[in-house]
């Protein structure tokens, strides 16, 4: 299914007809060349002072370790959907800058770099869903991360699949439209 964006003037292809769908194929499993270039795009991001605070923890569909993390931390609304993902790839930044201050730039960075990771999959006809509703607490535990790094979202991977087999709430979404606030609302100086 498509739901390309009504954009005011065109965009990069890649951008236009992203999307974050629920339905995905749960026979699909990304080859290994797809996973590295999706890994890969989110390497090459920018961030402040090229710093690269962003760790990614790729978790495969039937490891013990994706079970594990469905069964305890995944939030009951995704649990419903995100099994079926070949991978979800959980983003992770340190709590705390070199100098043990606070660090937020880390959050825009690791922002960054998992929108390459979803517009280069996005290009190899994969599908990706961002996602923060799980515990993260759970999460960093039982991905074993160091005790100063703490997961803050994830990218949901893989191909997109039919949507009969959702509950009513997740097929209702899969089928919504796309809205976005108008750039008059979103852009407040600049533009005329
Ligand atoms: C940081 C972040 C967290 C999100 N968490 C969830 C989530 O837990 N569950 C979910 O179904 N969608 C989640 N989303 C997806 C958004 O709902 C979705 O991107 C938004 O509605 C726009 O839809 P679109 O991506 O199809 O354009 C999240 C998106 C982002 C960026």
């Amino acid at each position: 299914m498509k739901k390309t964006a009504e954009t005011s003037t065109p965009l990069l292809t890649e951008i236009a007809e992203r999307w974050s769908p629920r339905a995905y194929d749960n026979t699909y499993e990304l080859s290994k060349a797809e996973l590295t270039a999706v890994l890969e795009a989110g390497r090459w991001a920018p961030s402040a002072n090229n710093l690269q605070p962003w760790r990614f923890s790729v978790v495969t569909r039937g490891e013990e370790l994706h079970t594990a993390i469905i069964e305890q931390a995944m939030s009951g609304f995704n649990a419903a959907w995100v099994p079926n993902a070949s991978h979800v790839i959980f983003i992770s930044v340190p709590a705390v800058n070199q100098d043990g201050n606070p660090y937020p730039i880390a959050w825009f960075d690791a922002g960054l770099a998992s929108q390459n990771m979803i517009v280069q999959a996005q290009a190899l006809g994969l599908a990706t869903h961002p996602i923060s509703g799980y515990n993260h607490e759970v999460v960093t535990k039982l991905l074993g991360l160091e005790q100063d790094r703490n997961s803050i979202a994830a990218v949901v991977l893989g191909k997109q699949g039919d949507m009969s087999g959702l509950p009513a709430p997740a097929q209702e979404r899969e089928v919504a439209p796309r809205t976005r606030l108008s750039l008059d609302e979103i852009v407040l100086h600049g533009l005329n």
